[in-house]
């Protein structure tokens, strides 16, 4: 069925070369189990989990039953001096999932607030430690935590800077990226290994620079998504959790892509065995259906934050939003965590991960214009040249001639990435790289 009642006079799109979207709308008006149908009646393979949301795969009964349960049950209720049940019961189970004694969760809405959130309990937590000196934020070039000012200011990606330059936070810093273009172009499922410590800068330039006691925290993904699918070099996170300790630095992971199943695991830090202080969710949490983000708190944050000598009237962090740990996202959150649980998903998403890895290395490689091929855990990238004078408008068109022939992959400047829900079957990913190796070659 076609659907064309809408005009295009209103809505201004995130993210999208809008002029040109209005000469080729693509428009979804539904969606189910790994498929889109576009308002002509294209359908769509979603081999991008709709920006890594969709871990379970589109219209999933349960998650939707237990909103619409919980819509008639209780709709919302303020978040401030009151709660609600299922923000209790959501939180209980994230902080189940997650590693070692991140255990005190704060709610949000999205990974941007979350990345906010994070670098304000750090703040926070050093101050009430009697270190509000600690006011240095560490970042890495490349990599994304959302648009608002903080993750703006600490994320590394320069087109989503450039404009606004004067409104950045001050004190950040930021890692060099972790990509070797020469030795580790191609990276098949497994950990790159440097021969060289791309931390060295850290311990020897960056940290006495500032000096490392006023350094508040160091934020990265464990694999930087947004940017193309970068991955760590063997040890890197477990030697930056090492830095970070010998100076009293909080260390977060930025876990928006990473978290709830994308590697394999519940988190990254769970595959790299590596525990931050906090770590940042949003994305598969609700399956992408209501938003919901968050930042899992290891104890000692939460304890010291309590140890106020204010009265116990007053608010010991003052932070939040109107829509913290909202009981409809909230229900959806632990109808989808149990979904994945119930059909072992991550497990697949692992199993699958495989095969994407395989077909991305087997199909792309040698091809015209390819210039490395990145897998891991349910996601692989693969980088071309670009076009002379035109960054991003090879990866561009690929994206435009995928979705026409029926696939959504994800351009990200001159890489594209594919990312697909972990029902994902062979099928699917046959169609997806098959689709990709044709669009590749067109544009050659
Ligand atoms: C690692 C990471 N952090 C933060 C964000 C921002 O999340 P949101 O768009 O929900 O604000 C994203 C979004 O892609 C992300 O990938």
């Amino acid at each position: 069925m076609a659907y064309n009642d809408f005009s295009m006079d209103n809505h201004w799109l995130p993210f999208t070369p809008n002029r040109h979207f209005r000469k080729e709308p693509r428009v979804f008006v539904a969606a189910e189990g790994m498929h889109f149908t576009t308002h002509e009646g294209l359908q769509v393979i979603d081999g991008i989990s709709s920006l890594w949301c969709v871990g379970a795969g589109h219209a999933r009964a349960p998650i939707n039953e237990a909103i619409k349960k919980q819509l008639d049950t209780l709709d919302y209720a303020t978040a401030f001096q009151a709660s609600n049940d299922k923000a209790f019961q959501a939180a209980e189970m994230i902080a189940a999932m997650a590693p070692g004694d991140l255990n005190k969760v704060l709610f949000c809405n999205s990974g941007s607030e979350a990345a906010d959130t994070a670098l304000k309990v750090a703040l926070a937590y050093h101050r009430a430690r009697g270190e509000g000196h600690r006011n240095i934020f560490i970042g890495r070039e490349k990599g994304y935590h959302g648009v608002g000012f903080g993750g703006m200011s600490v994320g590394g990606i320069p087109a989503n800077r450039k404009v606004y330059g004067a409104a950045l936070l001050p004190r950040v810093d930021h890692l060099r990226f972790i990509h070797d273009p020469v030795n580790h172009a191609y990276i098949h499922n497994e950990e790159p290994v440097w021969n060289e410590d791309p931390l060295l800068e850290l311990e020897n330039r960056i940290l006495p620079l500032h000096d490392a006691s006023n350094v508040a925290a160091v934020i990265v993904e464990p694999v930087a998504g947004s940017a193309g699918w970068y991955l760590p070099p063997k040890g890197y996170l477990a030697r930056l959790r090492e830095i970070c300790d010998k100076h009293g630095i909080l260390l977060i992971f930025d876990e928006v892509i990473t978290g709830f199943g994308r590697l394999g695991t519940n988190f990254g830090a769970d595959f790299y065995g590596v525990v931050p202080d906090m770590l940042t969710f949003a994305k598969c949490v609700t399956n992408g259906v209501i938003p919901l983000g968050g930042v899992i708190c290891r104890d000692k944050l939460y304890d010291q934050m309590m140890k106020t000598d204010a009265p116990e009237h007053v608010v010991e962090f003052f932070h939040g939003y109107t829509y913290s740990g909202h009981p409809v996202a909230c229900a959806a959150a632990m109808a989808t965590l149990t979904l994945y649980k119930q059909e072992n998903l991550f497990a697949r998403a692992a199993e699958m991960g495989k095969l994407l890895g395989d077909a991305f290395h087997a199909t792309f490689k040698g091809m015209p214009n390819v210039i490395g091929i990145r897998s891991l855990g349910l996601a692989a990238a693969v980088e071309l040249a670009p076009l002379a004078g035109a960054p991003g408008k090879r990866a561009y068109n690929i994206f435009l001639d995928c979705f026409r022939a029926g696939s959504l992959v994800r351009p990200a400047g001159d890489v594209v990435v594919i990312a697909p829900p972990y029902i994902v079957e062979k099928s699917h990913i046959d169609t997806l790289v098959n689709t990709l190796a044709d669009a590749i070659r067109k544009n050659a």
